[in-house]
């Protein structure tokens, strides 16, 4: 079964050469795009959908969130508002809602935010672990993240639990609780923060998880200055996350690992992606991550919802990239880049997913709107209009 998506007004495709098409069109067979060029020049399919000169660009690829959760922190925020500071122990709130939801729960909230971010335009989402911090409940969330999700990635060293010795926990995190949650997990990541996990802790954490055949992420300098940068380039991980807080160090030592991609075409091999997360910073009023000065230092970076009770409870990407070109500096261009291929290449799928090019999976989301500068000139405003999966629709208004 073939598909014609056509008389799309704007193309943004992200691909190599990073073309926008004008009256452009589609062909997906079997969930790939097989044909991208001019509407006019576009040969027959066994379906047909008219974009009405929509703006036409890859499907989002959230690389950061933490949707596997139940309970509300609203109050948390507010105190928030009113000048308290984010701490990380509010984690273990959420630990205890989350454990006290039986799985037919957790899978329905799961499913409700999964559809939500569909809607928005996501179609491609990683989740963590983080919520459960024993081996019984981080193996129960990670086998239902793993049911819903594309990617699983292991989170047990989020917090250290209540009560428990800190250098005990981290020891469990690296033995029995990985064993028990790496058959659903393609990575693994740690809160290295004050508060969390130190740099011993979290070193201890990523050689584990490393040796069990995992991939790294790390969440890094989030809330003070600190090592998470140091160590995910030191253990090669795929990403750091939040870098709110970079030493000129830190911005050199990123941009190193890219000294074997070729930006311009797209080739080589990636460094250490630096994943910026908007929403969270402006839910935690952190200063924002220096995404501009990341990008001109020459470090590839993504933008992603952090979708999470604590710091950042939204699912809208759109918001991200709005935000992103609004108040961090970034043009539109480069700031969905990030929120697509930078999101694919922190997840390490840049070859399936991220941009529109023959042979990807065909995921791709329409905006009322004829050019997708609009998601940062209508900020706030619901623009998503179809939102295609794997050639799919999958925004629930199709
Ligand atoms: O990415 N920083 C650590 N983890 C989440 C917050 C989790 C929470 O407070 O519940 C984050 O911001």
């Amino acid at each position: 079964m073939s598909l014609l998506i056509t008389n799309i007004g704007e193309l943004t495709t992200q691909d190599a050469e990073r073309r926008v098409l004008t009256d452009a069109a589609v062909v997906v067979e079997d969930g790939r795009f097989a044909w991208i060029g001019a509407a006019a020049d576009a040969p027959a399919a066994d379906e047909h959908h008219d974009a009405g000169s929509r703006a036409g660009l890859p499907g989002w690829v959230d690389s950061h969130t933490h949707l596997l959760f139940a309970g509300d922190r609203s109050a948390e925020f507010e105190a928030r508002m009113a000048g308290e500071a984010y701490a990380a122990g509010g984690i273990s709130v959420t630990m205890e809602a989350t454990r006290a939801a039986d799985d037919y729960e957790l899978t329905r909230l799961l499913l409700g935010r999964v559809a939500e971010a569909a809607a928005g335009g996501t179609t491609y989402l990683e989740t963590k672990t983080g919520y459960g911090l024993s081996v019984e409940e981080e193996c129960r969330h990670a086998r239902i993240a793993s049911s819903v999700v594309d990617q699983v990635t292991y989170l047990g060293a989020h917090l250290v639990p209540p009560g428990a010795v800190a250098d005990e926990y981290t020891e469990l995190v690296c033995t029995e609780m990985l064993d028990a949650v790496r058959p659903y997990a393609q990575f693994a990541d740690v809160f290295c923060e004050r508060g969390a996990f130190d740099e011993d802790q979290s070193r201890r954490v990523l050689t584990a998880c490393r040796d069990a055949g995992l991939g790294l992420r790390v969440h890094g300098n989030q809330l003070g200055p600190g090592p998470g940068v140091r160590l995910a380039v030191e253990f090669g991980a795929a990403s750091v996350d939040h870098v709110n807080y970079l030493e000129p160090a830190d911005v050199e030592l990123l941009a190193g690992t890219w000294s074997g991609w070729d930006a311009a075409s797209a080739t080589g091999t990636p460094g250490v992606v630096a994943t910026c997360l908007p929403a969270c910073d402006l839910s935690t009023r952190q200063p924002l991550a220096p995404g501009r000065e990341l990008l001109d230092a020459g470090v590839e970076i993504a933008l992603a919802s952090n979708c999470n009770p604590g710091t950042s409870y939204t699912t809208s990407m759109a918001y991200c990239v709005g935000t992103a070109v609004l108040q961090m500096g970034l043009t539109v261009p480069e700031a969905v880049r990030a929120a697509t291929y930078g999101g694919a290449l922190a997840l390490g799928v840049q070859d399936t997913v991220g941009s529109i090019e023959v042979g990807k999976r065909a995921d791709l989301q329409l905006l009322n709107a004829p050019s997708a500068a609009h998601l940062a000139y209508r900020p706030g405003m619901p623009l998503t209009q179809a939102v295609f999966r794997a050639g799919e629709r999958v925004d629930g208004r199709g």
